[in-house]
């Protein structure tokens, strides 16, 4: 039996990396998906790859509108939507000394406005519509601790944590379980560029950085996003319907709690 045959995801930032691999797994267990992403074209070609079980939607978590049409395509293509997935982020890094007030409001609206307000109108749908659905906040093992070069990013990735604590407390009374997923190092084309800051700021050749945090991890490697896709099936389907409020660490043993 698939875990989640017959239900509708969206996935916001889904158009590459782990939200690409979140989108096939669940189409696997029987789901259909929207991919939703800022970058139409490559949302396009994701979904062309997947098949007829996902359907593309340019959709940018910044904008009220651009989420509330999304929500509105993807129930008239597949139905109402019983599991969200707020993945879309972006990363920056500086010294404190140097960090600039437009990178930390460009973090701050997609990474974390984006993801309260997604969940906002997506929570209003599902009780709308009488669905016990599913919220699935993607956070960061940069939200458990600071970085000295990764203030912003960091601070975004705490916020993701309390507000899945502070939301899933408060919809579950509908019988929406909001939870979040806090990866490791996770190779892919967020990590190239998270490597090419610390080359900027820490004077290293491209990929040593990759290198270091791959040494360090308790498993032995970084991350894949296939590690991730067993956690987001496992919230998304009823097995987990009593984890409310809940971050779990998928990150091969680098942080604690
Ligand atoms: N890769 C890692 O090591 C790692 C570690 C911890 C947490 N995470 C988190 O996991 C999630 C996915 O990471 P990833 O590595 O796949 O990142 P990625 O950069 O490969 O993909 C992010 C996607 O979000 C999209 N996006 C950016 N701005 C958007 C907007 N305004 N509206 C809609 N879509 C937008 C991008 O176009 C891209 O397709 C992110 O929340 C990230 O912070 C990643």
């Amino acid at each position: 039996m698939m875990r989640l045959a017959g239900k509708t995801a969206l996935i916001t930032g889904a158009a590459r990396g782990i939200g690409l691999a979140f989108a096939k797994a669940y189409v696997a267990e029987g789901a259909r998906v929207a991919i939703a992403d800022i970058d139409a074209a490559q949302a396009r070609d994701a979904a062309a790859e997947i098949g007829d079980a996902a359907k593309a939607v340019e959709m940018d978590v910044t904008s009220q509108s651009s989420i509330d049409d999304a929500i509105g395509h993807i129930s008239a293509h597949f139905g109402p939507i019983d599991i969200l997935v707020n993945n879309a982020a972006i990363f920056t890094a500086a010294p404190i000394t140097e960090i600039a007030r437009k990178d930390y409001s460009r973090v701050f609206d997609i990474n974390v406005a984006g993801t309260l307000f997604t969940m906002q109108a997506v929570a209003r749908h599902m009780i709308e519509h009488g669905i016990q659905g599913r919220i699935i906040n993607m956070a960061s093992q940069a939200g458990r601790r600071g970085e000295p070069l990764v203030a912003v990013y960091c601070a975004s990735k705490a916020a993701v944590i309390s507000l899945t604590q502070s939301a899933g407390l408060n919809l579950i009374q509908h019988g929406i379980n909001v939870n979040a997923i806090s990866p490791g190092v996770v190779d892919g084309e967020h990590w190239d560029g998270v490597d090419a800051f610390f080359a900027k700021y820490e004077g290293k050749a491209p990929g040593q950085k990759k290198r270091e945090v791959a040494a360090a991890v308790p498993y032995g490697r970084m991350g894949r996003t296939d590690d991730l896709t067993g956690m987001a099936v496992f919230l998304a389907s009823d097995e987990a319907k009593y984890i409310v409020a809940q971050t779990y660490n998928v990150d091969g043993g680098n942080w604690m709690n």
